[in-house]
């Protein structure tokens, strides 16, 4: 068991395939595994998690493996400009920049921060609009709470309804949250919309704080459903699977 746990550990970031066009691979085979294959495409997926679980560098690592599957992606960013997107994601060795040159990957920045952008904030069903309007085969939205957090619960569920809509054209999108944004009973509707539900959480284990992810449900992957992973995240590679024995160590 050990030894196969080390040599797990040992297995370095494969370049996803190019072929395989039914699922989005994040780039890291061991992650793909562990999630059923990849992000189906034409699905919506919930990622949630507290701050700095790693949504963000999970939305990049999938962004990163859609580019390369030659997948087209838009990301909606509320955290970052396209500068420093890219530069956050050169520094975990996800080099999109000829992606973005080449106006494969599209990086459209929603500016948050500032004084007046309570006022500013675009309702959810214009971001659903925008997103219609967008070409792009995967969308990523990172992150959605500023939007929910002002917007009515029936606005919540029009908008993750019209995501859904819109993955029935074509389209695979992404939405990360903080789950404290809503009550249980709005994240349980949400996530009933939604058919993919990644989980990210920092764990205490054994006075060790450990980033896991849950496979909360994937649509058509039974077997993904309640996977746990641990898992750290490493400058110039992304995320790292841990055995779960070594994270409680
Ligand atoms: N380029 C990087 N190199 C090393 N560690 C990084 C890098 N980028 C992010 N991290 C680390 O990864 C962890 C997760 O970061 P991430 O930004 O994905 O969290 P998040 O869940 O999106 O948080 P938030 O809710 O605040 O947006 C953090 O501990 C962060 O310090
Ligand atoms: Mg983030």
């Amino acid at each position: 068991m050990e030894e196969e746990e080390e040599e797990e550990e040992e297995e370095i970031k494969i370049t996803a395939s190019y072929e395989q066009k039914d699922v989005l691979t994040s780039g890291n085979a061991e992650i793909d595994k562990k999630i059923g294959g990849g992000i189906p495409v034409c699905s919506l997926t919930l990622i949630e998690g507290p701050n700095a679980a790693g949504k963000s560098v999970l939305t990049q690592q999938i962004a990163w493996g859609a580019a390369q599957q030659g997948f087209t992606v838009a990301s909606y960013t509320t955290e970052n400009t396209a500068k420093s997107l890219l530069k956050q994601m050169d520094s975990l060795a996800f080099d999109v920049s000829d992606y973005f040159i080449l106006g494969k990957f599209k990086i459209y920045p929603i500016r948050v921060r500032g004084t007046e952008w309570m006022e500013d904030v675009p309702f959810l069903n214009h971001i659903a609009s925008d997103m219609e309007r967008k070409e792009e085969e995967v969308i990523l939205i990172d992150s959605l709470n500023v939007f929910v957090s002002h917007a009515s619960e029936r606005d919540v569920i029009d908008f993750f309804t019209a995501c859904k809509n819109l993955c029935d054209s074509n389209r695979t999108i992404l939405i990360t949250l903080h789950d404290y944004v809503f009550s249980e009973e709005m994240l349980t509707r949400v996530r009933s919309i939604c058919d993919a539900h990644l989980s990210l959480r920092i764990e205490e284990m054994e006075n060790k704080l450990v980033k896991t992810m849950k496979v909360a449900k994937i649509r058509g992957a039974q077997k993904t459903t309640g996977n746990i992973i641990a898992f750290e995240i490493e400058p110039g590679f992304g995320f790292r699977i841990i055995p779960l024995s070594k994270a409680k160590a």
